[in-house]
């Protein structure tokens, strides 16, 4: 009997193990670029398949089925279909040089124009740089919903002729869809199709057409057309414009509802490149990972080498310390920030105080209030209720009431939804320790405000001391706050990069929070089909809404500056950017003023950054050397830039490297007290211009430049510097510690250029 209870186990056992070394997974398998054994075949394709047909084990299977994508130009290399017990065998070809697992990733206004001081008015720098014209944005997101008004062609320029691209056909979506504004769309779905678990019956059209919204916002924040009077349900009416009105878009749809699969963005950028976009604009990532393991920073070295900026959310997993993802060097990396527009909606509470909140609700005409009702916060009983979870709230305890919610767990437009259903009037959201006083304001189905972690504990104190405690919600419209911003958004990703701290990430934060932009016609504002309210704008928060604003101003410098590198139109944005907000002191981050790791050099400042007067420019080679110092193998950094460099000779003809970043970040460890750094500076603003130094020297350091003076006698001309940074402190006890602060060039002539570095200093024990 036992032998038999044995058996069976073993034969489920034998089932369960072959199984899985049968199951295919999609690996991308980079292969060597100049290979030894793809001379015998007549196309790339052909070469990658060999790959398979040497690979896979049973005869009668076709190669081809297994093969999802051909790459050449972001990497050479291939996508396809592998069981485990074949992974060995692929992995010991020659030419092949890594074999990764797919990684799924995901996706991380009317008035951010103006906040960001750009003027449409002739002879504004804005209307100088032409607004983008000639530029073209590549957009790596959800697709797009063609027929949004931002993306109207109405008096667009022809469509450039280095174009290459096309207008692919698809589920509600044909060649009629692209115009000037939009000149191309295509779709990658086969690393989704094979991966994904979701069931067929997600309605979600096989083609560019946008099925959530999130890259029609993002591609109308970067490049939108100018709409007047552009509102969410009347909040926010204005003229809706993205930041470079006159660039042309094309999208890449590689995101889905379950995800954005690396092959499928490692296609997308292979073919971007080929189409000839200027830039690319990915606001998705994952956990920050080493280069050579991550297709972002592989596909965009192979971009950045073709002349094409890449710009990258920084992810949303702030304020965590070294949550910043998209970190590689020829990467700019974007945090977010807050502006000053609100959308007050104030709790009267019935005792007589009021409590700042915010919301979008439709009902915000100026003064519109929801009748004085009473106030419930469910937090014992159901688990759950105090989120206002799915099925957590008893009808009989929320029916008629103000209903509050804990932010956190469920998503902010879910608790709406879940009160609605359990027979609440109002809801007010509260934020917690984590979210502090930052607000984000959504559309929600019924009346509705956010209040800060401050209100908050006021809020819940009066509900606690009363039997019953009432309120109403009272709204206030759109209005521009005397609060300080810009501010860094709280969920905004942080420092020091994980996988490089020799390099200051994020680089730089742009509006983030509370972002009008395009919205796909046949979705609810809140997203949901559902939602029979109709809209063409609405808003959304994130470091996927901050990199559109970047990406837009790097089209507006490419345009200005079509022959600028990536790194200097990067240096451009940073050198320039803002480190005080409208009120002139320091940005704040939550109640403390905010550090290098959340901000970068700043927050991006357009009109400054298409005129910068000195940048720092850096050659593909030197992104090369630069991986030598950090210690990178051979093959890791063949991985990585597809060149075969012998270390120890590139250090040996490079002695005291340092990248000519922008930013200047340095670590002090095993006592080490002194370090060197090198920068050289090209003058891109007047002939004769001469530049001298004000630094500020971070806490514990003495800094020295060397020289203080920069004299430039023509345009282009570069000149370099050294600084030497002293540690004047122990590394203590402590495991690390952190000290901030700047090194400005001033143009003395006419004070109007500042060209500025944020300088890091970390102690590691
Ligand atoms: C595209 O689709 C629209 C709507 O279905 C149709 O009217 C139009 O003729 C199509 N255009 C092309 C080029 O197929
Ligand atoms: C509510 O009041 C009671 C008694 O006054 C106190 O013990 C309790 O901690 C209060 N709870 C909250 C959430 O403030
Ligand atoms: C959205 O835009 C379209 C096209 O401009 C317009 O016809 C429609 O009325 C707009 N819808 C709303 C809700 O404003
Ligand atoms: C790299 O170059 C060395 C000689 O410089 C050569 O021996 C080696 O085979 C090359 N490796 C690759 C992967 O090309």
């Amino acid at each position: 009997m036992e032998s038999k209870i044995c058996f069976f186990l073993s034969i489920i056992f034998l089932c369960l193990v072959s199984l899985k070394a049968n199951t295919l997974q999609t690996y991308v398998v980079q292969l060597h670029p100049h290979p030894t054994t793809s001379s015998l075949f007549t196309s790339k394709r052909d070469w990658h398949l060999s790959f398979l047909e040497q690979t896979i084990s049973s005869d009668s299977e076709d190669p081809s089925s297994r093969l999802l994508y051909s790459y050449h130009s972001a990497m050479e290399g291939f996508a396809a279909q592998i069981s485990e017990s074949e992974l060995e065998t692929l992995k010991r070809l020659p030419d092949v040089i890594a074999v990764r697992p797919d990684r799924r990733l995901q996706l991380h206004t009317t008035y951010s124009y103006k906040f960001l001081g750009l003027d449409p008015t002739r002879g504004s720098t804005w209307y100088n740089a032409g607004f983008g014209r000639g530029t073209i944005i590549g957009v790596l997101d959800t697709g797009v919903w063609p027929e949004s008004p931002s993306f109207n062609d109405h008096g667009m320029p022809p469509v450039p002729k280095k174009w290459k691209g096309i207008c692919q056909e698809g589920q509600s979506f044909n060649s009629s869809n692209c115009n000037r504004k939009l000149i191309g769309a295509r779709f990658f779905i086969k690393g989704h199709r094979v991966a994904s678990t979701s069931p067929d019956n997600v309605q979600e059209y096989v083609s560019p057409r946008d099925s959530s919204g999130h890259g029609t916002h993002t591609s109308s924040t970067a490049g939108g057309t100018s709409v007047p009077m552009a509102s969410v349900l009347g909040n926010g009416a204005g003229v809706a414009r993205g930041m470079a009105p006159f660039a042309h878009i094309a999208v890449y749809k590689v995101c889905w509802f379950s995800g954005c699969y690396s092959s499928d963005i490692l296609a997308a950028m292979d073919v971007a490149i080929r189409d000839g976009v200027d830039i690319l604009s990915l606001s998705l990532g994952g956990f920050p990972l080493p280069l050579f393991e991550d297709s972002i920073a592989i596909g965009s070295f192979r971009a950045m080498e073709n002349g094409i900026s890449v710009i990258c959310a920084a992810g949303n997993n702030g304020p965590i310390q070294s949550s910043v993802a998209n970190e590689a060097p020829w990467i700019a990396t974007i945090g977010a920030s807050t502006m000053d527009r609100r959308f007050p909606a104030i709790v009267q509470m019935g005792n007589g105080q009021a409590l700042y909140g915010e919301s979008l609700y439709p009902g915000n005409r100026p003064m519109n209030s929801v009748k004085e009702l009473e106030l419930v916060y469910l937090t014992s009983g159901d688990v759950g209720s105090q989120f206002c979870l799915r099925g957590s709230l008893p009808k009989a305890k929320v029916r008629g009431k103000i209903v509050v919610c804990d932010r956190g767990v469920n998503g902010r437009a879910e608790k709406g939804e879940v009160v609605k259903e359990a027979g609440g009037a109002a809801m007010i959201l509260t934020n917690t320790e984590i979210n502090l006083e930052e607000d984000s304001v959504d559309v929600h189905v019924l009346p509705a405000t956010l209040v800060g972690f401050d209100e908050s504990i006021r809020l819940k104190a009066y509900i606690n001391s009363t039997k019953r405690p009432i309120g109403r919600i009272q709204f206030g419209g759109t209005l521009i706050a005397k609060s300080r911003a810009p501010a860094v958004a709280q969920f905004s990703a942080r420092g020091p990069s994980f996988s490089n701290p020799s390099i200051l990430k994020p680089d730089v934060i742009a509006p983030g929070v509370n972002i009008i932009a395009a919205w796909p016609q046949n979705l609810g504002p809140t997203g949901l089909r559902e939602d029979t309210r109709r809209v063409n704008y609405t808003v959304m928060s994130g470091t996927s809404m901050a990199c559109p604003h970047v990406s837009g101003i790097a089209a507006l410098i490419h345009s200005t500056h079509p022959r600028w590198t990536a790194a200097a139109v990067k240096s451009a944005i940073m050198t320039t950017a803002d480190v005080t907000d409208h009120s002139g002191r320091s940005i704040m981050d939550g109640d403390k003023p905010a550090g290098v790791f959340a901000i970068g050099a700043g927050q991006v400042n357009p009109i400054r950054a298409v005129d910068p007067g000195l940048i720092y420019d850096i050659r593909p080679d030197e992104y090369v050397t630069h991986l030598c110092t950090l210690g990178y193998t051979k093959s890791e950094i063949f991985a990585i830039t597809h060149r075969n460099v012998s270390c120890p000779e590139v250090l040996q003809m490079n002695r005291g490297f340092s990248l000519n970043y922008p930013s200047i970040s340095v670590m002090f460890k095993h006592g080490m007290r002194s370090k060197m750094i090198r920068r050289r500076l090209t003058n891109v603003g007047s002939p004769n211009s001469i530049y001298s130094l004000e630094v500020d020297a971070p806490e514990g350091v003495r800094v020295r430049v060397k020289p203080q003076r920069l004299v430039f006698t023509r345009r282009n001309q570069i000149l370099s510097y050294k600084v030497r940074i002293l540690s004047s402190k122990r590394t203590g006890t402590e495991t690390m510690s952190f000290a901030q602060g700047h090194l400005t060039w001033v143009n003395s002539q006419n004070g109007l250029y500042r060209v500025k570095s944020p300088i890091s200093v970390t102690w590691k024990k």
